[in-house]
Formats: C-alpha cells, sequence, structure tokens
C-alpha cells in the first residue's frame, strides 16, 4: 500500500505523476474528484507526460499523450484519437482517507 499524496496537493484540472519502485502512475483531478493511472500509453507501453506532472492536453480537457498525441478521456481512460483509438490506459484502484489519495501497490 503506497500513498501518492494528499488530493489538495493535485490543483483542479491539473495532473500529477509519481514513481512507485518500478510502477509510474499519474492522477488527475476534474471536477474536483480524482482519476489515477498507469502511467503507460496502450500504443507503445511508454510512458505519457510531456514534462514532469504534464499528462494533458492545452485545456485540461483530455489526458494527451506528447509522442504520437493519443487523446484518452480523463473519466475512464479510453483513447479516443491517436493511433490507439479505442484502448485504454489501464485505470488504477485508490482509496481517500482523509483526503490521502493510497494505492495498493
Ligand atoms: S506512444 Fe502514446 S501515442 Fe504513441
Amino acid at each position: 500500500m503506497s500513498i501518492l499524496c494528499h488530493s489538495d496537493e493535485i490543483a483542479e484540472g491539473k495532473s500529477k505523476g509519481f514513481q512507485i519502485a518500478e510502477t509510474f502512475l499519474f492522477a488527475v483531478k476534474k471536477h474536483g474528484k480524482i482519476y489515477v493511472y498507469k502511467n503507460s500509453c496502450p500504443h507503445l507501453g511508454i510512458q505519457l507526460e510531456w514534462q514532469d506532472h504534464e499528462f494533458l492536453d492545452i485545456d485540461a480537457s483530455m489526458i494527451q499523450c506528447s509522442s504520437h498525441g493519443a487523446l484518452f478521456k480523463i473519466e475512464d481512460g479510453e483513447c479516443v484519437l491517436g493511433p490507439c483509438q479505442g484502448q485504454s490506459l489501464i485505470k488504477i484502484d485508490f482509496t481517500l482517507e482523509q483526503g490521502m489519495i493510497t494505492v495498493q501497490q
């Protein structure tokens, strides 16, 4: 079990990357809700961000892979545009206890 951070540490419409041992994850906050995914693009299995903690497109409406521009829905990780269209990011279950985002990793 690992604590990623307090949910207040992720601003609305922002994302944050994490490394737990050899596993890379990221979290997004949208409309006050947190979503956590494995940081691995279904296209080539590489990390998505274009720079540290930056996983979203220009208007923060979608998750964007920096390599070939695939766009994923924040809510369920489905790729709606790009080379892996129809595939999805791997969603990570987490608990929120006293605001702490905790994963079973
Ligand atoms: S590696 Fe993500 S779109 Fe190609």
